[in-house]
């Protein structure tokens, strides 16, 4: 990627990560039996480890390789998860789910799938300083802003 794109990738990820801080709602108790309630916790648990590679990228926190490998790896585990959580019908009163999850499933499968192979590529990607770790977090950031354009109906 040239320079400039990278620097775009990274700081769309920060205004990414903002609008993600911004939205937090409150807390949903994951139950086994209930998909809406683990998918929301994927995705709280998704905004907290790319809220810790932001704080980073703004320089509000310390590199530290082996926190931001730790934090690439459980973005690669929500993204492994996430799509099984979706059965027909899923829908609810609070969920942000767009009803084209289900009306375009190949859509949404193929941007889950993008988003399983950039959180792998990036989990092995070799980080050693935070503008290395900016790489690796436009490229998965990217998928989150573009599903949820696509696939999430804000509520609030
Ligand atoms: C393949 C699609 C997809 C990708 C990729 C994706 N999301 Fe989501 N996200 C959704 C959907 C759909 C919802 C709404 C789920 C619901 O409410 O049922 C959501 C909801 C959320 C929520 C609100 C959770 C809550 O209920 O409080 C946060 C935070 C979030 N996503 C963060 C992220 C972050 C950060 C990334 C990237 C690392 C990401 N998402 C990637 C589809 C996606």
């Amino acid at each position: 990627m040239p320079r400039k794109m990278k620097l775009i990738a990274a700081a769309s990820a920060c205004a990414l990560m903002a609008a993600v801080a911004a939205a937090q709602a409150q807390d949903v108790t994951p139950k086994i039996d209930d998909p809406i309630s683990l998918r929301q916790n994927l995705m709280k648990d998704a905004g907290a480890s790319i809220g810790m590679l932001a704080a980073i990228a703004k320089g509000e926190a310390e590199f530290n390789a082996a926190a931001v490998k730790g934090a690439l790896v459980a973005l690669n585990a929500v993204a492994l998860g996430f799509p099984a959580q979706f059965p027909e019908g899923s829908t609810s009163e609070t969920s942000e789910a767009s009803p084209k999850i289900w009306e375009d499933a190949a859509g949404f499968q193929s941007a889950a799938a993008k988003f399983i192979a950039d959180t792998n590529q990036a989990k092995g990607m070799t980080i050693t300083n935070a503008d290395e770790m900016k790489q690796a977090m436009g490229l998965v950031g990217a998928n989150c802003k573009a599903c949820h354009e696509s696939y999430r109906v804000k509520k609030n």
